[in-house]
């Protein structure tokens, strides 16, 4: 087992225990496992199930199905605390941190990706990989900065290799999007590649379809454009990125004309 499997599987014990406590009957002064004093096993279950798991006897516990977790919360504060131990997904038990977003809680604007990747992953925030540098120049180019807005994404948790999400991983994630955004009620939102418009407008239309319009969305106004990830592979799309962003500017500041007169 590699250091990263080891301690991927690691977390999600660590996971496992603050979400069902003792039932693994594996404390946690006993997880670190490699190289640290053999556990004595409770009563009844020998040896522990790290240990079983190390040794090939067991394969690691899969996710419990969990129940939706009630989301009548007040603050963004309180969404991330409460579905911080997420396992819904099994992609969710191999993750090193939920990216749940970071920004201006206040924001006008809140731009909504895919997926955390790799670099997100790691650290815990939104965009921080190279896609990420990359949007955050095309924020400059409208004169936004990151922390004006908010950025957060469709999935909370990294699928494997960044592949794309699966139906059952965006079925069980859109609630937490979704109370995200109610709470923090934008003027627009600026869906970054086809899936998270999708999802959000229920359309099965291409991203050229989506892209160049302004779709009305609960209140918000949504704007679609290419994925930046898509713009490091295929750089002729910069030109059309760049149509909606100006699209996005100039309504923007029509709605700063018109709720914030100087
Ligand atoms: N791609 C995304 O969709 N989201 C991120 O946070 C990073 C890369
Ligand atoms: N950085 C950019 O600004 N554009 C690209 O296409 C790739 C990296």
């Amino acid at each position: 087992m590699s250091g990263d499997e080891e301690s991927d599987l690691r977390r999600f014990f660590e996971q496992q225990i603050e979400l069902y406590g003792d039932e693994l009957a594996l404390p946690k002064e006993k997880l670190n496992w490699r190289g640290g004093e053999a556990a004595t096993p409770a009563p009844g279950r020998s040896p522990y199930l790290g240990e079983r798991i190390r040794e090939g006897l067991e394969s690691p516990p899969r996710p419990e199905p969990q129940a939706m977790p009630d989301l009548n919360l007040s603050t963004l504060e309180e969404l991330q605390g409460r579905i911080s131990g997420c396992l819904r997904c099994a992609i969710g038990g191999r993750r090193r941190n939920l990216v749940f977003g970071e920004g201006n809680p206040a924001a006008d604007i809140v731009l909504v990706g895919e997926a955390p990747g790799f670099h997100e992953d790691q650290q815990g925030l939104p965009f921080v990989g190279e896609a990420g540098q990359l949007l955050t120049r095309i924020l400059a180019s409208i004169q936004l900065k990151r922390s004006e807005v908010y950025i957060c994404n469709l999935l909370k948790c990294r699928p494997d290799n960044n592949r794309d999400p699966l139906p059952d991983e965006v079925a069980n994630c859109l609630p937490y999007l979704e109370k995200q955004l109610a709470l923090i009620q934008p003027a627009f939102i600026l869906c970054l590649g086809r899936f998270s418009a999708q999802t959000l407008l229920q359309s099965q239309a291409s991203l050229t379809q989506l892209r160049g319009k302004v779709h009305p969305w609960r209140g918000s106004r949504l704007i679609v454009t290419y994925h930046p990830a898509a713009l490091l592979r295929f750089p002729k799309f910069k030109h059309e990125t760049w149509q909606d962003v100006q699209l996005l500017r100039r309504l923007y500041d029509e709605f700063l004309s018109e709720n914030c007169p100087r």
